[in-house]
């Protein structure tokens, strides 16, 4: 892919590129990150790396998760905002990165994205950034 880039943004191509409900990963600079564009039009950045075992966290399905509820209760909520990782199923939030499961601090790497004049564009990670 040809990702243009400046030192805040870097341009991804245009939006038709990107298909609903599935991630399209490619490398920007020395990182790999993965778009995803839900079926609502939100268009999400996360490294394609899970902060756990580093899994290709993007091969694994985008859904929702079981919420906080009274005891007794599981409500299923964040329905297209979660990832749950392809090799031990941690699941994180597409929006921030946290790791949804209980007592896990960690976080998995998320970039700002933007649709200008149809057109997809990530800030946040340099084109000659080092890993
Ligand atoms: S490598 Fe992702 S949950 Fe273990």
């Amino acid at each position: 892919m040809d990702a243009r880039a400046d030192q805040s943004t870097t341009d991804l191509g245009p939006l038709e590129e990107f298909p609903e409900g599935a991630f399209r990963v490619m490398r920007v600079g020395k990182r790999e990150i993965g778009v995803y564009r839900s079926s609502s039009g939100e268009v999400f950045a996360i490294a394609n790396f899970c902060p756990h075992r580093g899994a290709p966290l993007c091969k694994g399905p985008v859904g929702g998760t079981l919420i906080p509820s009274e005891p007794g209760e599981l409500v299923y909520g964040m329905d297209g905002d979660v990832v749950r990782c392809p090799w031990h199923g941690y699941e994180f939030s597409l929006h921030t990165g946290e790791c949804l499961f209980t007592g896990q601090r960690m976080r998995a790497k998320t970039y700002p994205v933007s649709v200008e004049d149809g057109r997809v564009r990530v800030s946040g990670i340099k084109s000659g950034e080092k890993k």
